[in-house]
């Protein structure tokens, strides 16, 4: 039956850019086209939707939503409880939502809380260390060169431009120093993983599904080598990025893949859709670098790529995502 779905996001022209802050502050943010592409799918079932807004308007209206359930993109604005915020007020207010809730939104954003999960859980992930700037990175780094130099709760690819990756004391020093400085966080440092990059959307709740893993390509080859996704390939160079799927790995390594995105998954609590982002190294080792519970909706990118190989669309996966948050809540 055709329910009223409620839209929560935070939009990039939204962003009020405050002194200081980096040319990539805004970048995790949604364009109008992702909530149109959304609101567009789920009106193609029989729904009703209304767009609700950011945190700050949710609260506006809390006491008189008029909706069935949430579908909840927004991405919040600052510090890393940021993703958590919406889905919190919903909890507290007992209003059904779609996706992860705030403890799952809070312990992936941070990307060394995470990491430690993981390596509990036995999943493979980067060597790493972090790093705030005070420490001797000489002893720090038990690793060896190279070195990607991330920030720790930041997505979308945010302080990783072309000096991201380092081979040298005097690099990994101005990076840190650079991470630490601009995006006020302590940096996570990382083994630089040569090789391909893959991606792998997972759906549902009791039996999760991996979905068929998207690969990275870029500049026309999925052969990556020392190339990562900086800002820069994903605004200004966004020609030189695109998506191979099915993938052009072996069958044995899609499937181990898939396994390991499905314990990624239920390791963090990851609820109705979310996706495992991996580099794999020139022996085909596969390294987990993060699970996205927020994974981006935009058509565009992997939760529109890979439908057309299971003979889906982007509408059909977007109604999915929230059936497995309807039935869920049992409210199907
Ligand atoms: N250890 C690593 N080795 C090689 N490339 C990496 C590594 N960590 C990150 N990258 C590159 O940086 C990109 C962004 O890193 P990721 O950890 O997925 O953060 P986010 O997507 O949240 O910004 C990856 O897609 C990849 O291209
Ligand atoms: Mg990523």
């Amino acid at each position: 039956m055709g329910k009223i779905v409620g839209i929560t996001y935070d939009l990039k022209e939204d962003w009020k850019f405050k002194e200081g802050d980096p040319k990539d502050a805004n970048a995790e943010l949604d364009q109008p086209k992702t909530i149109d592409a959304i609101e567009k799918a789920l009106i193609s079932s029989g729904h009703k939707v209304k767009r609700l807004g950011n945190a700050f308007n949710l609260l506006k209206q809390i006491n008189d939503l008029g909706v069935d359930i949430v579908f909840n993109i927004a991405e919040g604005h600052r510090g890393r409880n940021r993703e958590s915020q919406v889905p919190n007020i919903l909890e507290m207010y007992d209003i059904p939502f779609v996706g992860a809730d705030a403890l799952t939104l809070g312990l992936t954003l941070d990307k060394i809380v995470a990491k430690k999960m993981f390596i509990s859980e036995g999943i493979p992930t980067p060597k790493f260390f972090a790093a705030t700037g005070k420490e001797d990175l000489k002893k720090l780094n038990t690793i060896g060169y190279p070195l990607i130099v991330k920030t720790k709760h930041e997505g979308s690819s945010k302080g990783i431009d072309k000096n991201a990756r380092v081979e040298s004391l005097e690099a990994l020093k101005a990076r840190v120093k650079y991470i630490n400085e601009n995006y006020h966080q302590v940096a996570l440092v990382e083994e630089f993983i040569r090789g391909t990059e893959v991606t792998v959307p997972v759906m549902g709740n009791d039996n999760p599904e991996a979905m068929p893993v998207v690969q990275v390509c870029m500049d026309n080859s999925v052969e990556l080598g020392d190339k990562f996704y900086s800002f820069e390939r994903l605004s200004v160079q966004a020609a030189t990025l695109t998506y191979v799927c099915p993938a052009k790995i072996s069958k044995k390594l899609e499937k181990q893949l898939q396994e390991i995105a499905l314990r990624v998954y239920n390791c963090v609590g990851c609820r109705d859709f979310g996706r495992v982002d991996f580099r794999i190294d020139e022996k085909n080792n596969p390294y987990v670098l993060e699970i996205n519970p927020l994974p981006c909706l935009i058509p565009e990118d992997t939760f529109g790529i890979f439908p057309p190989t299971i003979g889906l669309t982007y509408n059909d996966i977007v109604n999915k995502i929230l059936d497995n948050a309807l039935k869920r809540y049992n409210i199907l």
